[in-house]
């Protein structure tokens, strides 16, 4: 059995999207991942299928009404027993470490929020966490949905092509990624660091973790704050922010 989402949305055309290419779509073909969209419209019980209402103490914009969102979470919790998430601007901020721990279950709900979000009820009736995909607001969590989900499929056993490619991957060992480089050997006039042409697998090694070590350095030093480094890695940093200076230099 796959790795199962059920998505809580008022948009599953869109959420189904997420699986139509690449390799979330292989995923699903392998029987790793399975993905279900409840639509909290179908259970609503006017006529005109109301899913929104006027916010209590008045203002702009419309909320989501708890009475189908915890019909549809009753259903939903009948076929998967998955933590239920809830997608939100103020949910804790997603990390690749979190994506990792969720890749570790079997399941997951996954509730979409569209308007001004759900009957906040909602959330401390029937939503285990929260999650934020990024200090902005988008107009719906469809999208964080379909970014939980690219992300956690990624991880799961055997559904990338090469098992070593997720590891080296940024994050994963708390530093951002080295360069990469593909034929042909010279770009615009730019041509590719030797050493990766040298066939010596041990500096090649050096070289990456070194070029992930300074990017980190220079690009997100908060990453390595805290992070304890070795000597062999304080002499590979030390050596390429010497170079870098000096390149800036020039
Ligand atoms: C317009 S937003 C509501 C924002 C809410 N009024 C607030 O300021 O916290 C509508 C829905 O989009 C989703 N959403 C918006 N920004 C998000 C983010 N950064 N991460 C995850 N979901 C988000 C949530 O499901 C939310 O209920």
């Amino acid at each position: 059995m796959g790795f199962r989402f059920d998505v809580i949305t008022l948009f599953p055309e869109l959420v189904e999207s997420v699986v139509a290419s690449g390799m979330p779509r292989r995923a699903v073909e392998q029987g790793a991942v399975e993905l279900h969209c409840w639509n909290p419209r179908d259970y609503t019980k006017d006529k005109h299928r109301t899913v929104d209402d006027r916010p209590y103490g008045g203002g702009p914009g419309m909320v989501m009404k708890a009475d189908c969102l915890l019909d549809t979470i009753r259903d939903v919790k009948r076929n998967s027993s998955g933590k239920v998430i809830y997608l939100s601007p103020q949910g804790q901020p997603l990390t690749q470490s979190a994506v990792r721990d969720m890749s570790k279950q079997e399941s997951l709900t996954l509730l979409c929020g569209r308007y001004e979000g759900v009957d906040e009820r909602v959330i401390e009736l029937a939503v285990d966490e929260e999650w934020s995909i990024g200090d902005y607001v988008l107009s719906g969590g469809e999208l964080g949905a379909m970014v939980l989900i690219d992300a956690v499929s990624r991880l799961l056993p055997n559904v990338l092509g090469h098992q070593d490619s997720a590891e080296q991957d940024s994050f994963s060992n708390g530093l951002l990624d080295c360069p990469h480089y593909t034929r042909p050997e010279l770009v615009g006039g730019l041509g590719v660091p030797s050493v990766l042409k040298s066939g010596n697998h041990a500096e090649i090694t050096k070289w990456r973790k070194q070029q992930s070590l300074g990017r980190t350095q220079k690009r997100r030093p908060d990453l390595l704050e805290g992070k304890e480094l070795n000597e062999e890695e304080l002499n590979l940093l030390s050596d390429y922010l010497k170079v870098s200076l000096k390149k800036e230099a020039d």
